[in-house]
């Protein structure tokens, strides 16, 4: 397996029925050729046909291949999360990340 990705619901309040959050990992062997391009385009692609309008995640600030990545693929950075994560005993900040569906109107 070259990599994954996930998504799950973030909400059962139907306001937030078209929303969800992600997660996307690349085996350390396999990455910077264009797998994780491909599966973010696929989870795209799939939840919009889905009737999915947003999809968010978070991300470690020094994470820069994960933020370039999804920039890339039209995500906005909502903001940074302050101490959110806690993180092999560790508060951490995370910033949140979405992408709002052009399609879906
Ligand atoms: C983030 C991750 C999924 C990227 O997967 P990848 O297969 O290496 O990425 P790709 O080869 O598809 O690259 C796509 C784009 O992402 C950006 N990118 C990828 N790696 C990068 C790096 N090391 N530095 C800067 N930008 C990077 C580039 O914009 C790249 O486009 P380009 O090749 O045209 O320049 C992978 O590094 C990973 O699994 N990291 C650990 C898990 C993680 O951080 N998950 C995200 C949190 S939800």
């Amino acid at each position: 397996m070259l990599g994954w990705i996930a998504c799950g619901p973030v909400s059962d309040r139907c306001v937030y029925a078209g929303v969800v959050e992600h997660s996307v990992y690349v085996h350390l062997d396999a990455r910077g050729r264009g797998v994780g391009r491909t599966l973010l385009d696929a989870l795209i692609a799939s939840t919009e046909a889905a009737g999915i309008w947003t999809i968010q995640s978070g991300i470690f600030p020094e994470n820069t291949a994960s933020l370039a990545l999804h920039a890339t693929c039209g995500f906005r950075t909502v903001g940074t999360r302050r101490r959110v994560g806690r993180h092999h005993g560790a508060w951490r900040d995370v910033v949140l990340i979405e992408r709002r569906s052009p399609t879906i109107t």
